[in-house]
């Protein structure tokens, strides 16, 4: 049944794929996510997405997603950005990060896909030290 294919792609996924509404408030995050960031689903469904990025992202993130609200306007949307995340113990991480808009049960929810950049940089930083 496709529900449970999708389901065990999601989960089985290597990148981190998180859903929020359009308040951004964290309806689902699987696996890879989890260990990214070192939170349980628990800890992250229900609270702002806002709790996995250092400031000054965090206090303007909600003005972010209502201003593309307002404007449909992307800046992150199809285009991709490079981001920190911030862990549960307080240490930060780079990531390649893709939103999606994805309209679903006569709503929009908001997709991101987290690609881990952490060992690229540190390569990229060793490489520098010899240059
Ligand atoms: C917009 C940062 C995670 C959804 C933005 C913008 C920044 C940002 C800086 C505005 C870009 C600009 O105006 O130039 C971050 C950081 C994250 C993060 C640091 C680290 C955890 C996420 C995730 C999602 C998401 C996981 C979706 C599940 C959105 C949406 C917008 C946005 C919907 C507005 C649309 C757009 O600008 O295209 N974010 N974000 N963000 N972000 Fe995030």
């Amino acid at each position: 049944e496709s529900a449970a294919l999708l389901k065990a792609i999601i989960d089985n996924a290597i990148d981190g794929i998180i859903t929020i509404n359009g308040r951004g408030i964290v309806e689902s995050i699987n696996p890879a996510s989890c260990k990214l960031f070192l939170y349980t689903p628990e800890e992250v469904i229900g609270n702002n997405i806002s709790m996995l990025m250092p400031p000054p992202y965090k206090e303007q993130h909600d003005e972010y997603i209502a201003r593309y609200q307002r404007t449909r306007e992307p800046h992150i949307i199809g285009i991709g950005r490079e981001v920190t995340g911030l862990r549960k113990d307080g240490t930060t991480f780079p990531f390649r990060l893709a939103v999606s808009e994805v309209p679903y049960a006569e709503r929009k929810i908001f997709a991101g896909f987290i690609h881990d950049l952490s060992r690229e940089k540190e390569a990229e930083e060793q490489l520098k030290e010899y240059a």
